[in-house]
């Protein structure tokens, strides 16, 4: 079947044969590196124990005064231009992070204002590292069911400032970085979303999360010495789960789309761990080789990973139209989800 992609019809206003695909993407990492080496003068660690353990060998983090929407922007910006978009086209604007500006306003607000994207509306989704999953899934809902036409999607996180940098089992795992995808609607039927799927297991919230800062335990003199506003992490007990749910997630994507494994051309996952990575390829039986990984350079960006190898993925032409692409990712809340594309 040729490629009908360059003339994609983009219908006025989108009815239940329409699709939501993704039109552009762009993604934006701070300058500075922090490398494995670098670490070793923090805490007690090594380039070997990193690498072997996490696959990890590099990660950036934001200058003093930038923050997630600063990111956000020059992402936002790349995706807008990859996909002929102006800012004053936006409907929605939607920023999975746990790491914005501030509590409120939302970093999409922010970002909305930046942008100059006047007419979208715009919210954050919290929910880890899945955040972009989230984000993403939502706004297909908003595609398909006609309401919106371009809506900007982004997982952003500024982790280095919620990092306890006294802290090995966390600290040497976590960078900052922002990606964006625009998503539009389509009648092709060989392009966009298939498939979408969200989960989230809320009693292991305690496994990863941000004591303080919130309602529950306000910013004080106290919290602050307990050093209650950083990253806590059970590193052990999430990685089972993750290898488990981030499997069964790409497993029922596919049972559901009556997709076979063989056919997916790439599966972009979390990047949270190079050992969490091949564990579930392994169990889905999935070579590799069709495995993006970019964990050595980036390490950990949360919400910001999987769109971050989606760009790099396509700029290192492994993705052409017509391939099939699953995405999938885990994260706090407990939170997982994956969504499975034609390109
Ligand atoms: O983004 C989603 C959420 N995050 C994740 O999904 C992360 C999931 N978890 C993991 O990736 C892994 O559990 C870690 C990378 C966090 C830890 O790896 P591990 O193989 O599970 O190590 P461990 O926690 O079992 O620790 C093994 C040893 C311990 O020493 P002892 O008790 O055996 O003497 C740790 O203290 O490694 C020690 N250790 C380190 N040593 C050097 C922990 N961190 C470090 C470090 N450098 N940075």
């Amino acid at each position: 079947m040729a490629s009908p992609h360059k003339t994609a019809a983009e219908p006025e206003t989108c009815g239940p044969r329409c699709s939501a695909y993704i039109a552009g993407t762009g993604f934006e990492v701070p300058d500075k590196v922090l490398t494995n080496a670098d670490l070793q003068k923090l805490v007690d660690t090594s380039d070997e124990w990193i690498v072997e353990r996490t696959g990890m060998k590099e990660r950036r983090v934001v200058s003093d005064g930038q923050a997630a929407s600063d990111l956000a922007l020059a992402a936002a910006r790349k995706a807008l231009a990859d996909s002929d978009t102006q800012a004053s086209d936006i409907d929605l604007i939607i920023v999975g992070t746990v790491t914005g500006d501030m509590l409120f306003p939302s970093t999409s607000c922010v970002l909305q204002n930046k942008l100059g994207a006047a007419r979208a509306a715009a919210m954050d989704v919290g929910a880890g590292c899945s955040g972009f999953i989230y984000a993403l899934s939502t706004a297909r809902q908003f595609i398909e069911t006609g309401t919106y036409r371009n809506i900007l999607v982004v997982g952003v996180e500024v982790l280095s400032k919620i990092t306890d940098w006294t802290d090995r089992g966390t600290c040497v795992l976590l960078g900052d970085g922002a990606g964006a995808a625009v998503v539009k609607p389509t009648t092709d039927r060989n392009r966009g979303i298939i498939a979408s799927l969200l989960g989230a297991d809320g009693s292991r919230g305690p496994d990863l999360c941000m004591p303080a800062g919130g309602s529950r335990i306000p910013a004080s003199v106290d919290s602050v010495v307990q050093r209650l506003h950083f990253l806590k992490m059970n590193g052990n007990a999430i990685f089972k789960v993750a290898v488990r749910n981030m499997a069964q997630t790409v497993s029922r994507l596919l049972n559901t789309a009556r997709v076979r494994a063989e056919d997916v051309k790439l599966i972009i996952p979390h990047q949270a761990n190079l050992r969490i990575i091949e564990a579930v390829a392994k169990l889905l039986r999935f070579p590799m080789e069709r495995v993006f990984v970019n964990i050595q350079k980036y390490a950990n960006t949360s919400s910001a990973t999987t769109i971050i190898a989606l760009d790099e993925a396509r700029a290192a032409g492994l993705i052409r139209a017509g391939d099939l692409i699953v995405l999938v990712a885990f994260g706090a809340g407990l939170t997982w989800g994956g969504v499975l594309l034609r390109w």
